[in-house]
């Protein structure tokens, strides 16, 4: 349209050198284009308020509304109640065990040196939000705050002098939050070391820099109110609601946005692809998501990161288990795989499970004695994989506690597109847990995107979802991409 409104103007700033003919055709040109910017713009216009239309709809049709005042039965105190109440050394016990539930570390930490002092990048489409200081700092973090002001910005995403949250910040999950609980957090956070640090400031385009414009996201994205067991499920559902609903905020990585950046709550816990990564779909769904996970897998998927022939946790996923999940009590993550477990199943047309592909290679002995040119994805699968994983796939060390794993039915190489394949082989697996310290190396600087192509769609190929492919220029996006 620009180029054509460009040319209608040429067209008119030369026309008084011409003769009427040329000049009349140059206008019926101008006033043409005009017409049509103007139909341009009332479809803009038609189309935005339909979208509005529909993100209201999205917003409010989805869930009926939980507030605080509607009954609480049993359930309701049993899904919310402190694992062990009073002031002093035991609230600050508990706040500790939520704030690991919460996952405030991971995020609020640049510099493993100085936990809760914020400053880490956090990209979004708009532009790069760094994380504030959360440490006791009474200039630099929250150590003025009062109360109210926390318990402010954890429920409603306001901050300390009254102006608008991103909500990169999940306080869409942590409105769920009882009073006591974050009570608990904040005494916590009272604890930990103060740190004297100032964070970067936020590198948002216009308009996103306006946070006055998150009263229009909240609008249409976010219901404020407490969690609101339900009488009809049992207790330990309702704990699995209330952790995963809220604190853990799962559904920030594994809910897919609509186009503000909201969550799609027509579609929750179905999988959605975040700074590369690809956050599975978590719903009981039996062939898209993990509908024959048993409730051990999930427990033990939580709390190692490890379920035994169905799925490792890399990438942010082994950052969750690492810093939050792996600290849940065995009543909690129970309850937390309840809840999946009853969650509404999502197909997303795969037809298969993720993990339930995959044989051993036999074209080993096939490649013997040959000479092989060009990018070679068995090749290379043999020199830089195979020490490790076995030239079959098959992994090293078994079951045991920090062995190289199958490559045979795990969900990365199952999985009905390569890009956490793709993601594994630039950055490798680092996660920490009681269990083990797991350290796969990535290949970022050893290897080319054409060389990583050709590997991941071997991986896909030989022991996986043979219809996964990727491109070196796929390859070489996600390598563009923050780890
Ligand atoms: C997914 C990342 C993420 C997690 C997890 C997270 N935060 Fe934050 N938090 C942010 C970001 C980003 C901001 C800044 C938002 C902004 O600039 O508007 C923020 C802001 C805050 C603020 C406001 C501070 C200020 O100076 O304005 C508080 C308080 C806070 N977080 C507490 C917590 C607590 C407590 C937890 C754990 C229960 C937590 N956060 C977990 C990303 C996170
Ligand atoms: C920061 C983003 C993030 C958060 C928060 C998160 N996940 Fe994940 N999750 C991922 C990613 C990415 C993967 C894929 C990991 C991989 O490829 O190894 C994943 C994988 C999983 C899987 C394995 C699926 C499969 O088939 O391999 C389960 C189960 C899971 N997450 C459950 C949860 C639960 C429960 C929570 C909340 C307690 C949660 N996740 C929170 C990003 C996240
Ligand atoms: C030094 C040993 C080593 C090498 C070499 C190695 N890996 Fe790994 N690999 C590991 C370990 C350790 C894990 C993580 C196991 C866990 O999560 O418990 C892993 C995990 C994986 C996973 C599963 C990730 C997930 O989220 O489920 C894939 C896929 C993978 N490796 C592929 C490869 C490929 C392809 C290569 C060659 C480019 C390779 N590995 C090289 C040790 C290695």
């Amino acid at each position: 349209m620009s180029d054509h409104l460009s040319r209608a103007k040429r067209s008119d700033v030369h026309g008084g050198n011409l003769d009427a003919t040329v000049f009349s055709s140059s206008r019926r040109v101008a006033l043409k284009s005009r017409r049509r910017i103007w139909r341009m713009a009332a479809l803009a216009a038609v189309f935005s308020v339909f979208a509005l239309y529909l993100a209201w709809l999205e917003a409010y049709d989805a869930e009926p509304h939980r507030n605080d005042e509607s009954p609480l039965g049993e359930a309701v105190a049993q899904a919310t109640a402190p694992a062990a109440s009073g002031r002093g050394p035991d609230l600050v016990k508990r706040g500790e065990y939520l704030a690991r539930a919460g996952d405030c570390i991971a995020c609020h930490t640049s510099d493993k040196g100085r936990p809760f002092a914020g400053g880490l990048a956090i990209a979004t489409p708009f532009g790069t939000i760094y994380t504030p200081n959360i440490t006791p700092d009474p200039d630099t973090g929250i150590g003025r705050w009062t109360e109210a002001d926390f318990m402010r910005a954890m429920h409603e995403g306001i901050g300390k002098e009254g102006e608008r949250l991103y909500p990169a910040f999940p306080y869409v999950g942590y409105t769920k939050v009882t009073d006591q609980d974050v009570q608990a957090i904040r005494a916590y956070l009272n604890t930990v070391v103060p740190v004297h640090y100032t964070p970067p400031s936020n590198d948002l385009r216009f308009p996103f820099n306006q946070r006055w414009l998150m009263v229009l996201w909240n609008l249409f994205n976010f219901d404020e109110g407490r969690f609101l067991p339900d009488p009809k499920q049992s207790a330990e559902w309702n704990r699995g609601a209330y952790l995963v609903e809220g604190l853990a905020h799962c559904e920030e990585c594994h809910t897919p946005r609509n186009f503000m950046q909201g969550l799609k709550t027509s579609e929750r816990f179905s999988g959605a692809i975040q700074a590369g990564w690809h956050a599975y779909n978590i719903t009981p769904h039996k062939t898209s998501g993990i509908g024959d996970w048993s409730e051990q897998d999930v427990v033990s998927y939580l709390s190692t990161g490890v379920a035994h022939g169905r799925a490792n946790a890399a990438g942010p996923m082994a950052d969750v288990v690492s810093d939050s999940t792996q600290y849940l009590n065995r009543e909690d993550l129970r309850s937390i795989a309840t809840y999946l477990r009853s969650i509404k199943p999502v197909d997303r047309g795969e037809s298969r499970m993720r993990a339930a592909w995959g044989s051993p290679a036999s074209d080993v002995d096939a490649m013997r004695g040959t000479r092989v040119s060009g990018v070679n994805g068995a090749q290379l699968f043999l020199a830089n994989c195979a020490s490790c994983h076995h030239w079959t796939g098959e992994g090293v060390g078994a079951s045991s506690p920090g062995a190289y794993p199958a490559l045979l039915h795990n969900s990365v190489v199952g999985a009905s597109d390569a890009n956490n394949l793709a993601m594994v082989i630039l950055h490798g697996v680092r996660r920490t847990t009681q269990d083990a310290d797991v350290l796969m190396p990535g290949f970022e600087r050893d290897l080319n995107d054409e060389q990583i192509a050709a590997l991941a769609n071997y991986v896909t190929g030989q022991f996986g979802n043979p219809r996964a492919r990727v491109s070196a220029d796929e390859v070489g996006r996600l390598r563009g991409l923050t780890p």
